[in-house]
């Protein structure tokens, strides 16, 4: 399923407070995106969705920089970049309209682009911002991403594989680098999962608000099938360079 952008930006708006205490699995991608980057010294670094400033708290705290521009949906994203880098250039709005002049030697980003639903695009447009020697690093999640909130409702954004990944980044880059991982979080009842989706802005998923026969119906279901009440994240880190 893909999730219109009003949707998408509505509720990041609602959660964007609570993210930073709930977005556990998000800051350890972001550890191992800035770990993945095969040097510490940049001259100008692009963040595409930096949200409440996981990645860039981590950015600022191992990385090197002269200029750091950033973007998101949410505009009170810009509140929380500068809190970490005060002279960070900050443009709200949909990354594929934003028009940059300049080139970047990184675009980063950290569990943004499952939202997008034109990768096809993004790439390219990533890979036209990039200096020669430029790097574009990202984390994303694979299919098997919350697999048992899907079997359970149905409902998942369309995660492509890392071979559907590889194949769209070919076009642009030599060298791609790909690092699936696993990551189980322990809820100690399914009430705590829906609370724990919904505060990391994941509660886009679905287009109608659930009433508690639904709510009730989703408990059930998981306990059944699910009785350790496990979810599972499935992220992936990707760096790219050699541009073709
Ligand atoms: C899961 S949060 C990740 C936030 C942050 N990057 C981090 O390290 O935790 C996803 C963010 O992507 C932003 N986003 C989604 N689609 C976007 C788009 N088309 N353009 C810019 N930002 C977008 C959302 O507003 C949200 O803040």
């Amino acid at each position: 399923m893909q999730i219109d952008i009003k949707t998408i930006k509505k509720h990041f708006q609602k959660s964007i407070d609570k993210y930073p205490e709930n977005a556990i699995v998000q800051k350890f991608m972001a550890q191992k995106l800035c770990a993945a980057l095969p040097g510490q010294n940049f001259n100008t670094i692009l963040e595409i969705g930096a949200g409440a400033g996981l990645l860039t708290e981590e950015l600022k705290r191992h990385i090197i920089f002269q200029k750091y521009y950033a973007n998101d949906l949410v505009e009170r994203a810009g509140y929380y970049v500068s809190r970490y880098i005060p002279s960070a250039i900050f443009e709200a709005g949909n990354f594929t309209r934003i028009n940059y002049r300049q080139k970047f030697d990184l675009v980063i980003s950290n569990a943004v682009f499952q939202w997008f639903d034109n990768l096809d695009k993004v790439f390219p447009k990533c890979a036209n911002l990039l200096d020669k020697n430029g790097i574009l690093a990202f984390s994303t999640f694979l299919p098997e991403n919350f697999m048992e909130f899907y079997s359970v409702t149905g409902l998942s954004l369309n995660y492509k594989t890392t071979e559907e990944l590889e194949n769209l980044l070919k076009s642009y880059f030599e060298n791609i680098l790909i690092e699936p991982f696993e990551y189980k979080m322990k809820f100690e009842n399914p009430l705590q999962i829906l609370a724990h989706m919904k505060n990391t802005g994941v509660n886009s998923l679905s287009k109608t608000k659930w009433g508690i026969k639904e709510v009730k119906n989703f408990c059930d279901r998981y306990k059944a099938e699910y009785p350790e009440l496990e979810l599972t994240y499935k992220p992936v880190i990707i760096t790219a360079n050699g541009l073709i």
